[in-house]
């Protein structure tokens, strides 16, 4: 087994990798293993595409990052429905292949776009929504902080973390002694080309 120190984990925007690769995430979107977890179990072609080019436009209400461990695909991070003016922001994730769970992979992407968020999006406040019964997914976000809002969507609960772009350096040195605590935390990468968040 791999040490989780052993772990070099990545995330790199999708304007940096190919269209095969970009298309080739609707597959992983669309498996069993993490369709199951989602509102809706299946993305067209004409759907992805879409998404694709919506993360073109100068503003756009979604970006997202390919996940890599080690050099390998590991699945997809990304924020949607961002709204700017109000500073808020919704956030999800998959680790694709299911073999790459468990192993730190979303509690990196995590720790790396909260950082994300407050520093280069200027976030107050971000929002997901987990269905009631993955609890590997609620104590990963339990874990960083988020909470409850109250609010449910079938089966679905939604929940929120206040962030703190004001003082992102603060609040950054918070939630590293929060993972360090929990253990060693990967260096947050976003690309070999992009500046690392913080
Ligand atoms: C939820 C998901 C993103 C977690 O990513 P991951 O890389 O497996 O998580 P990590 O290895 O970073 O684990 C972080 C924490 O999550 C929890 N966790 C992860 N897998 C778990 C499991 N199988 N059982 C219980 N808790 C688990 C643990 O609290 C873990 O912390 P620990 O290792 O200190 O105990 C991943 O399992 C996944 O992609 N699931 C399918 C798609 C999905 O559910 N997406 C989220 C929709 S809201």
């Amino acid at each position: 087994m791999i040490e989780k120190r052993q772990i070099k984990n990545e995330l790199i925007p999708f304007a940096e990798i190919d269209d095969d690769l970009q298309m080739q995430t609707r597959e992983w979107r669309n498996s069993p293993e993490v369709a199951e977890y989602f509102k809706i179990p299946h993305i067209s072609v004409e759907t992805h595409k879409k998404w694709l080019a919506g993360m073109k436009t100068e503003h756009p209400d979604h970006i997202a990052f390919l996940l890599r461990s080690n050099g390998q695909n590991a699945g997809v991070t990304y924020f949607h429905s961002l709204d700017r003016q109000n500073a808020r922001g919704d956030w999800g994730i998959y680790v694709y292949p299911p073999e790459f769970r468990h192993r730190g992979i979303g509690h990196f992407a995590l720790t790396a776009c909260i950082n994300y968020a407050q520093d280069k999006l200027k976030l107050e406040e971000l929002f997901l929504d987990v269905m009631e019964n993955n609890s590997a997914a609620v104590r990963l976000y339990e874990s960083m902080g988020f909470v409850p809002t109250g609010e449910k969507d079938g089966r679905f609960l939604r929940y929120r973390l206040k962030l703190n772009p004001l003082s992102a350096s603060t609040e950054k040195k918070k939630t590293s002694s929060r993972t360090e605590s929990r253990r060693d935390t990967p260096p947050v990468i976003f690309s070999r080309t992009s500046q690392p968040a913080g």
